[in-house]
C-alpha cells in the first residue's frame, strides 16, 4: 500500500510545471484504433496511462512508451474485447467501445461497476451507440454491440456526459453521415479530443459547445499531436501554495481552462497573476473563506476540484458550504479531514457545511479515491506536525510523482511505494 509522509507547517514557494492532463489523454488513447500509427506527446506517466497502454496491447496494437511520448500502431488491431481486468481497475476504459465499434462494428465490454465516486451509470454511451445503428446488448455484466455500419443521426444527451460526449465522438467519426451531439460537455478535455481527431483527418467541429457536429470519413491517417495540460493538477498545485500561505509560478497551463478555479483562489484572497502560459499565486497567511461552492459541468466549478477546495476551506477564515452536484458520493475524504480537526458537517453526500479551524492537527488519514487523497496531501501540507496518507495507489493514478513536485517547492514529504 502506498503512502505518503507529511511534515506540515511550511509554504511552498518557487517554480513548477503542470504535466500533461489524465482526461485528455485517455480518451485521445482510445482515439489510436481508429488510426494507423499515433504519435502522442506530453502523456503523464500515471498509472491510468499504463493501464490504457494495456488495454490497447490487448487488443493488438503495439505499444511503445517511454513515460512521456506513447507511439500507438494499430494497424495489428484485431480484438474487439475490453479486458476484464482493465475494465475493472479504471472504470474509464468504456471510453475504447465508441472506437472499436467504429472501426470493427463491433465491441464487448464488462459493465463497469460503480466506484469511490458514486454509481457512474453509462446508459447515455449505449443509448447514443443505438441511435446510430448498433444492436446492443447486456447479459450478466457482459455488454455486446454490433453494427453493420454506423449511420449518422442527431443526439440529445439529457446529462453533459463528458465520456458519452466522447464515445459519441468516436463513434461518430468513420460512420455515415453526419452525427450532432446535443447538450454535449464543454470540458476542455472534449475540446483536445476534437483537435487530435481533425489532425487524423476527420471533420468535427464545435466542441467546447453545447452542440458538436460530426461529419463521418472514410479513414483516418496517421497522427503526432502534444496532449494539453492537467488543470486538475494545475488546479491542485496552485491550491498547495494557497494552503501553505505560500508563493508559487505554474508553467504550462492554459488559462481559459483554469478560469473557474483561478477565481475561487481569488476570491479566497490570493493574489493571482497570469504571464504567458503560466499562473503565479501568492497567498495571504490564512485564506478568507470559500463561501459558497457548487460544482457543475464546464464552464462551471469542476467537481475534480472539490475535495481539494473543501481541504482549503477548512484552514481558511469562515464558513462555507460545498455542493456536490455530479457525483452521489465523493464524499470519502469528508471524514479523514474530520480525523485532522476539521470541522465538517456531511449532511447527505452532496451537502457540505465547513467551519473554518486555525490548524488542523497531524494524523494518519486514508486515500479513498483519487482527488479526495489529493485534499489529504494539501490538508498534511498545512497541518501541525506529521500526517500519513495511506492509499497512496488512488493518487498515483492522476498524479505523476506529486511528492517531487512538492519537495521541490519546499514541502517536507516522503513517498513509499
Ligand atoms: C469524466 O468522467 C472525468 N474522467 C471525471 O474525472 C470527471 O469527474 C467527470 O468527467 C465530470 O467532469 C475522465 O475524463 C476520465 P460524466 P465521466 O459522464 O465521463 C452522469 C477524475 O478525478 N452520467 O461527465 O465518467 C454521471 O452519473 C475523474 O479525474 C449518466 O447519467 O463523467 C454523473 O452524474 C473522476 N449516464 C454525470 O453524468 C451516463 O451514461 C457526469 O458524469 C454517463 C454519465
Amino acid at each position: 500500500m502506498a503512502e505518503y509522509r507529511i511534515i506540515g507547517g511550511r509554504r511552498l514557494l518557487g517554480e513548477v510545471c503542470t504535466p500533461g492532463s489524465k482526461n485528455a489523454a485517455l480518451p485521445i488513447l482510445a482515439a489510436t484504433v481508429l488510426g494507423k500509427r499515433s504519435i502522442i506527446h506530453n502523456c503523464p506517466n500515471i498509472s491510468d496511462i499504463q493501464c490504457s497502454i494495456e488495454i490497447l496491447t490487448s487488443l493488438g496494437c503495439a505499444v511503445d512508451y517511454n513515460g512521456s511520448t506513447v507511439v500507438v500502431d494499430a494497424r495489428g488491431l484485431s480484438s474487439q474485447g475490453l479486458p476484464k481486468d482493465q475494465m475493472e481497475k479504471m472504470r474509464s476504459s468504456i471510453i475504447f467501445a465508441g472506437g472499436l465499434l467504429s472501426r470493427f462494428g463491433r465491441f464487448t465490454a464488462y459493465q463497469p461497476g460503480g466506484c469511490e465516486l458514486g454509481e457512474r451509470p453509462i446508459d447515455l454511451h449505449l443509448t447514443a451507440f443505438e441511435t446510430l445503428g448498433a444492436v446492443v446488448e447486456e447479459e450478466s455484466g457482459m455488454i455486446v454491440a454490433s453494427a453493420e455500419k454506423l449511420v449518422g443521426d442527431r443526439i440529445y444527451l439529457h446529462t453533459p456526459s463528458v465520456g458519452a460526449t466522447q464515445n459519441i465522438m468516436l463513434a461518430a467519426v468513420l460512420a455515415n453521415g453526419i452525427t450532432v451531439i446535443e447538450n454535449a460537455a464543454k470540458e476542455p478535455e472534449v475540446l483536445d479530443l476534437q483537435n487530435f481527431l481533425v489532425a487524423m483527418g476527420a471533420k468535427i467541429s464545435g466542441a467546447g459547445s453545447s452542440n458538436i457536429a460530426i461529419e463521418g470519413v472514410c479513414e483516418l491517417h496517421d497522427v503526432e499531436y502534444t496532449v494539453m495540460p492537467d488543470r486538475i493538477v494545475a488546479g491542485t498545485y496552485l491550491a498547495a501554495a494557497a494552503i501553505t500561505g505560500g508563493a508559487i509560478r505554474l508553467k504550462n497551463v492554459v488559462h481559459y481552462d483554469m478560469r473557474p478555479i483561478v477565481e475561487k483562489f481569488i476570491d479566497m484572497g490570493a493574489f493571482v497573476t497570469l504571464e504567458e502560459g503560466a499562473i503565479c499565486l501568492t497567498a495571504p497567511n490564512r485564506l478568507h473563506g470559500l463561501g459558497y461552492l457548487t460544482t457543475q459541468p464546464h464552464p462551471g466549478f469542476p467537481t475534480d476540484m472539490q475535495p481539494q477546495m473543501m481541504a482549503l476551506a477548512a484552514v481558511a477564515h469562515d464558513n462555507a458550504i460545498i455542493e456536490e452536484t455530479l457525483f452521489e458520493s465523493r464524499d470519502k475524504h469528508v471524514a479523514e479531514l474530520v480525523k485532522m480537526g476539521a470541522k465538517i458537517i456531511n449532511q447527505n453526500s452532496k451537502f457540505f457545511h465547513v467551519r473554518g479551524v486555525a490548524r488542523l492537527e497531524g494524523a494518519t488519514v486514508e486515500a479513498k479515491d483519487l482527488r479526495g487523497g489529493a485534499a489529504l496531501v494539501l490538508a498534511g501540507l498545512a497541518a501541525h506536525g506529521e500526517t500519513i496518507v495511506t492509499g497512496g495507489q488512488y493518487i498515483e493514478r492522476g498524479y505523476e510523482a506529486i511528492q517531487d513536485d512538492l519537495l521541490a517547492l519546499g514541502a517536507n514529504i516522503e513517498y513509499f511505494s
